[in-house]
């Protein structure tokens, strides 16, 4: 196996400039790690020259992504979506400098289509493949360009808030994160979705939650703010979820009635609110303690299309004097953008991976235990 995971160790000095042996030029990415399909293709400095995400809509049905029908559909749909963007870029495959396709973590059908459909594509033309860490990819969006005045010099601070992870991240480097915080139970994202279901919402939750949450009062109901007040920056919402069962238990089975439902929804948003406004607030204390020159902080994931937190979690920032940035909305769930982009930054370091690099369903992004083994990042292959 080429390209042992040291890369997660790896100084971004120390990397040997093997990028004039790779042909700078634009990156395709594929992303299938869960229900969206997407291909996109960026050009070299970054620049989007296509994008197309398809969100599968039949898990609606389920109340949930059911594994084996996102892998049959990303089988379904990915090739034609990869025609699709490479007509739009005016690109062929021999006009590309490499492929990156999301290779974990997440559901392992999806990663298997995702990761193969790229690994065909390199093989066939000779192309250099990246396997990308979909967490990683959430990681560096930041540093699109245009999204943040400047640039986003590492090192920054990250939450990501996704249906599957709750992280408080320090961005050190490329393949370099250092977890400060992160879920004792559930993801937020998950919350969410499960909060929705309980008061009749469909899925996915989190965007149903936050429409209603507009018209509940977010004071009727006191929910509780877990770990909020305690020192680090883990985050809990087992408790939280089980509170709001509480209160839906109390009401006659059927349909809630609409205020009340609002009321809920409004109390729970209000109440994760607050819980990240103050576990952000502790991510920067310790950010700093480890960063002194840090002055960013990055939401990433799905749950960071919520507005209510957004603003709260900006208003945190400013008042610590760290600037905030959030991904516009398409790019905080599922998309290929950030993952093309992750193959420019690993290409740009000369950082590719060989094609038998296996998908991970499991695939923590920090070198902390990047090894089941625990034994560290360098033992283990990509
Ligand atoms: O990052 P993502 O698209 O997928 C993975 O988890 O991999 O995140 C999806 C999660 C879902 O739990 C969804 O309910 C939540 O993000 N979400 C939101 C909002 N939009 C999506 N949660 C709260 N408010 C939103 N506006």
């Amino acid at each position: 196996m080429s390209n042992p995971l040291v890369t997660f160790a790896v100084q971004e000095s120390s990397v040997p400039d093997r990028w004039s042996r790779l042909r700078p030029g634009p990156v395709l990415g594929l992303e299938s790690s869960c229900d969206e399909t997407a291909a996109a293709v960026l050009a070299p400095d970054g620049q989007i020259l296509a994008e197309a995400v398809l969100s599968q809509a039949d898990h609606a049905t389920y109340g949930g992504v059911v594994p084996e029908i996102a892998a049959r559909a990303h089988l379904a749909h990915l090739p034609g979506l990869v025609g699709q963007v490479m007509r739009q870029a005016g690109l062929g495959f021999d006009g590309l400098a490499g492929i990156a396709a999301s290779s974990g973590p997440g559901l392992i059908g999806g990663l298997i289509v995702g990761s193969g459909v790229g690994k065909g594509i390199a093989l066939a033309r000779g192309l250099p493949f990246v396997a990308v860490n979909h967490l990683e990819a959430h990681a560096l969006t930041a540093r699109l360009p245009g999204l943040v005045l400047g640039g986003a010099p590492f090192p920054y601070l990250l939450l990501l808030l996704s249906g599957g992870h709750c992280q408080c991240i320090a961005v050190e480097g490329v393949g370099r994160h250092v977890r400060l915080g992160s879920t004792i139970d559930d993801a937020v994202g998950e919350a969410f979705d499960k909060v929705a279901k309980m008061i009749g919402l469909g899925w996915p939750g989190g965007p149903a939650v936050e429409r209603l949450a507009a018209q509940g009062d977010p004071t009727r109901f006191a929910f509780p703010r877990p770990l909020r007040g305690r020192p680090g920056c883990d985050f809990s919402f087992s408790g939280l979820k089980t509170a709001v069962a509480q209160v839906v238990a109390a009401y006659p089975p059927g349909p809630l009635p609409a205020q009340d439902a609002a009321d809920i929804a409004a109390g729970f948003q209000a109440a994760v609110v607050d819980v990240m406004a103050d576990r952000a607030a502790r991510a920067i204390e310790l950010f700093r303690a480890r960063q002194p020159e840090g002055r960013l902080m990055v939401v990433g994931g799905g749950v960071a299309a919520n507005t209510a937190l957004r603003t709260a979690l900006e208003r945190v920032a400013a008042a610590r004097g760290f600037g905030f940035a959030a991904p516009p909305l398409r790019l905080c769930g599922g998309n290929a953008v950030m993952v093309a982009w992750v193959g420019i930054e690993r290409l740009r370091l000369g950082l590719t991976d060989a094609l038998d690099h296996a998908p991970r369903p499991r695939w923590p992004l920090d070198a902390a235990d990047m090894s089941p083994t625990g034994a560290g990042p360098a033992d283990m292959p990509r």
